[in-house]
């Protein structure tokens, strides 16, 4: 294990800033302060961190490595996925592990731990997906709460035939989220709208990639995003919706969080003493929803579906797509910066141009996905620190801090103080990097930020407590990462669970039976 000092940086955390030392050893922080003075210095490698940020290392809640979907396989696998990941600042990612249909939630769960333990090169955690409902279904979600540290479960509502669930499935599903203490992820897309107008498109002979956008339009997300935080809201379940794409399906979200409602009937009266009860609609202020834009969503948008090159246009095609609407990435980042968006990640699920090429007859073939591992601290620096829309602060908050919470990963990640893992980025915040297929990490040869200029560079990578990227060089060992497991019941969202459900638990009213007459029906048969 290395001893490292990092000296003479400003040290940002999600609610302030300090020049200060950073002392590392045993893959922990040891020690924060105005200058330090290590034990001895035998060994200590020191590291100037001056005119620098010490961050804590970004956590991506949302990549697909070497995920088998549509008919291949995604190109990033957990080596140099993470690999990527290190190199733009990222120390953590969340991955999802998705059963078939049909298929064991715990297997799957072991499938993915056995490809990515090994090649991992930096910690990592598991989200599990709900792709069909039973009581096996339900029971293998606790186990997996409760021995397997996965505090959160993902449902599809798109893909239809594949992945997706339905509202009652929603329902159980979120229920028992609740039950075991765990998050609930939504992919808020209408499956079903999007089949029928994939359909259409086909049969308008629309079969290039702008269909994949035609035929699931904003409100298509908006929708799904209203419906599944009704049904999380009507158990009192936390949900968090996954890649919100539009400046609708934001919305939606931002309303929830002003102004969610909770109706409940309480046993008082007031006012007026002839009634023996009232219904109050109790403003419980803002649903416990979280809304996570992803690094394409912020830093592209969806005009290049209309790209004349084939390749280029499929190159974009994700799920939810790219909203055409060029004003949609700076909408998303001003909800970010002001609180009505909560985190940031990627959706990192990469396919090269010839794995995209196996839908260039039909657009509903081609494999659904884009990059961003490697690139999201510095494209969300760019379009909201140097933009001026947030602080150093506010960026560490959606990097790295608010999915620490909601996850239960805090404070050993996402923050820098005495006690938590050392990752640790050490950020140049005026250097500046152009995005480019040809310089980055990633497996494919494309990237959808190409010719970018990003201000904010992660010049030293400490994952664990070692130097794993410095200054363009890696460090780093395939299966170094550890996989980090979760509790249930983050307090950050559960105390607000707990709370509502004192408050909102509706009671009968005490009323005297009725004794008067009741019509006499006639049996049936
Ligand atoms: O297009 C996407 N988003 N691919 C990955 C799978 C998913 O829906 O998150
Ligand atoms: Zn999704
Ligand atoms: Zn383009
Ligand atoms: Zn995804």
């Amino acid at each position: 294990m290395q001893k490292i000092w990092i000296r003479g940086g400003r040290v940002v955390n999600a609610d302030c800033s300090q020049v200060a030392d950073v002392y590392v050893e045993d893959g922990k922080i040891k020690a924060v302060g105005a200058h330090l003075q290590p034990p001895s210095l035998a060994g200590v490698q020191v590291i100037d961190a001056s005119n620098k940020l010490v961050l804590p290392g970004g956590i991506d809640p949302h990549t697909h490595l070497q995920f088998p979907f549509m008919g291949t396989q995604s190109k990033d696998d957990f080596y140099q996925g993470t690999k990527a990941a290190v190199a733009g600042g990222t120390t953590m990612i969340i991955d999802f592990a998705i059963p078939q249909k049909g298929c064991s939630l715990i297997e799957a769960y072991e499938r993915w731990r056995s490809w990515a333990d090994p090649k991992v090169c930096c910690d990592y955690a598991l989200h599990v997906a709900v792709t069909w409902w039973s009581d096996k279904v339900k029971e293998e979600m606790k186990i997996l709460a409760q021995e397997k540290g996965v505090n959160s479960f993902k449902m599809f509502m798109a893909y239809k035939g594949v992945y997706m669930v339905g509202d009652l499935e929603l329902h159980s599903a979120f229920s028992q989220c609740k039950q075991i203490g765990a998050i609930a992820q939504v992919h808020a897309e209408n499956g079903d709208l999007i089949a029928e107008g994939a359909k259409k498109m086909l049969s308008l002979g629309i079969t290039g990639p702008e269909g994949h956008q035609l035929c699931r339009p904003e409100e298509v997300e908006a929708e799904a995003t209203l419906r599944a935080i009704t049904i999380a809201n009507s158990v009192n379940c936390p949900l968090y919706v996954v890649h919100v794409m539009s400046k609708s399906a934001a919305t939606v979200i931002a309303d929830a969080r002003r102004q969610g409602l909770a109706v409940g009937y309480f046993p008082y009266s007031f006012g007026c003493y002839w009634h023996s009860y009232q219904t109050l609609k109790v403003q419980v202020k803002g649903k416990v929803v979280y809304g996570e834009p992803i690094a394409a969503g912020l830093g592209t948008d969806g005009t290049h579906y209309w790209h004349k090159e084939w390749s280029h246009a499929a190159a974009h095609v994700m799920g939810p797509p790219l909203r055409p609407d060029p004003a949609t990435p700076d909408f998303l980042m001003n909800l970010l910066a002001n609180g009505d968006l909560t985190v940031t990640a990627t959706d990192n699920c990469t396919f090269d141009i010839c794995q995209k090429a196996l839908g260039k007859d039909d657009f509903t073939k081609i494999p659904n996905g884009v990059n961003g591992v490697e690139d999201r601290m510095s494209v969300v620096w760019e379009k909201g620190v140097h933009s001026g829309k947030m602080d150093e602060n506010r960026f560490v908050a959606v990097t790295s801090t608010n999915t620490a919470k909601i996850f239960n990963l805090y404070p050993r990640k996402g923050r820098i103080a005495v006690g938590s893992d050392a990752d640790i980025v050490i950020w140049d915040p005026k250097a500046t990097r152009t995005i480019s297929a040809k310089t980055h990490h990633q497996a494919i040869d494309f990237n959808i930020f190409e010719g970018m200029v990003c201000h904010g560079v992660a010049v030293v990578t400490i994952s664990r407590g070692k130097v794993v990227y410095q200054n363009g060089v890696f460090h780093v060992a395939a299966g170094d990462g550890r996989y980090v497991p979760r509790e249930p019941f983050p307090e950050y969202v559960y105390k607000r669970i707990r709370q509502r459900d004192q408050v909102c638990q509706p009671v009968p009213v005490k009323r005297a039976p009725y004794v008067g007459k009741v019509i006499a029906v006639a049996a049936e048969g």
